[in-house]
């Protein structure tokens, strides 16, 4: 007889008490230590988020320049870390490069591996805030056969990594302020989401004690798939498939299809059953963005078209399937001209500071190893044959 509670997919387990994210999904709410998503999206910058999320609080002002001077202190990476670039092949996907270098960052940074130290935790955190954007575009920056940029700590975080994405050692890249802007906005809206399958991830492997990176590599790992933070990269390959705006009812019939894999991607969310608040932001942002530009892209064109018709779809309305936040992140990065196999990526820079606030706050409070049961469905005890005696 077992005396556990069975769960799949955790759909009504909580797995801890966090003060860090506030989420009603019926509402539609979203609260990072009780400010609203949409205050934050609209008045504050990513230091200042990543701050208030690891702290709890907003910095004044001289906190803030303080954390902002520290962050842009750690822009660089271990000049050796090139060589374990080098290692790659030249097509690798970049998010298997983000887990191999996060990953390796244990291997660097001998000084920030003691769990129990409070100094190390310290450093660690501020290492990774500010090292994600710089490996991101070293990734990048490999696959296309470029040098690597250095940073530009004169640039705000996203500015930065706008730099360091799209300038060459022959020419530097004037960042448009209001793609930067629209680039802080997706660092805000993913930052942190609770106990999603990746925050999730890191806890559990925090709690077995491992170092720091080894915890943030396997937040990055778990947020790789499509039904996580892959979404925003599966939503253009989507849209590639679909090809055309005379194909949409094709593709939405197959979306509806019980025995048809395809799914929309960008629609539909495990806690927002009403509407996601970051898709809200975002598409207000996405109408900026494609104006700045003055795109005439069909495959944004064509994403425009399929959420309006989706979203007045029997189907998905029923089952409150609106299109969440990466749905537009997606549109957006494309806009801004960051290739696909980067989105998710992005989507890793940004929740970096959830995992690592999710990963402190476990540690700043008693805590055992995570170690589910199960509901043991195999074969009942029975005897060992040998193999000239088996069928
Ligand atoms: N397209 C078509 N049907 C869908 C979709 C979709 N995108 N999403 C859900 N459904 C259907 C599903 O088949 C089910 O139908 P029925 O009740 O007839 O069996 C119903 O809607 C309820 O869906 P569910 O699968 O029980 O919902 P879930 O909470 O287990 O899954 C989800 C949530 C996000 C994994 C899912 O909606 C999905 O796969 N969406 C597409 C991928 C995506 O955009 N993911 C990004 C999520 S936001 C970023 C993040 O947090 O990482």
């Amino acid at each position: 007889v077992n005396h556990y509670t069975y769960d799949p997919g955790f759909m009504s387990t909580a797995s801890c008490e966090s003060k860090i994210t506030y989420i009603d999904g019926d509402k539609g709410i979203l609260l990072y230590r009780g400010y609203p998503i949409e205050q934050l999206a609209e008045h504050s910058e990513y230091l200042e988020v990543c701050y208030l999320l690891l702290n709890g609080e907003l910095p004044n002002a001289e906190q803030k320049k303080k954390y902002e001077d520290i962050i842009h202190n750690h822009t660089m990476v271990h000049e050796q870390m090139k060589s374990f670039l080098n290692g790659f092949r030249r097509d690798a996907h970049p998010m298997a490069v983000m887990c191999g270098f996060v990953g390796a960052f244990s291997a660097f940074y001998h000084d920030s591996l003691d769990i129990n130290n409070a100094t190390h935790r310290e450093i660690a955190s501020n290492r990774l805030v500010s090292k994600m954007p710089t490996i991101a575009a070293m990734a990048y920056k490999y696959s296309v056969g470029q040098p690597i940029i250095y940073p530009d700590n004169k640039l705000d975080y996203a500015a930065n990594f706008l730099h360091m994405m799209f300038s060459t050692p022959c020419e530097k890249t004037e960042v448009n302020p209001i793609l930067a802007k629209a680039m802080d906005k997706i660092f805000i809206l993913h930052a942190d989401h609770e106990q999603n399958a990746s925050t999730s991830t890191v806890r559990l492997a925090g709690s077995t004690g491992a170092n720091p990176f080894a915890c943030i590599a396997s937040g990055i790992a778990a947020l790789w798939g499509p039904a996580h933070g892959g979404a925003n990269e599966a939503v253009l390959s989507m849209l590639e498939e679909i090809g055309d705006v005379k194909n949409i009812e094709k593709f939405l019939a197959k979306a509806k299809d019980k025995n048809d894999p395809f799914k929309l991607m960008g629609f539909g969310h495990r806690v927002y059953k009403n509407f996601d608040p970051r898709a809200k932001v975002l598409k207000k942002a996405c109408d900026e963005v494609l104006n700045e530009l003055g795109i005439n892209d069909p495959q944004l064109e064509l994403a425009m078209k399929l959420e309006e018709i989706a979203r007045n779809d029997p189907y998905f309305v029923e089952r409150n399937l609106y299109p969440n936040v990466d749905f537009y992140s997606g549109i957006i990065l494309k806009a801004i001209g960051i290739p696909t196999s980067m989105f998710t990526v992005i989507f890793a820079i940004s929740r970096t500071v959830g995992w690592i606030a999710h990963w402190k706050e476990m540690l700043s409070e008693p805590y055992k190893i995570s170690r589910p049961r199960q509901l043991y469905t195999g074969h009942t005890e029975r005897d060992y044959i040998p193999v000239n005696l088996r069928k």
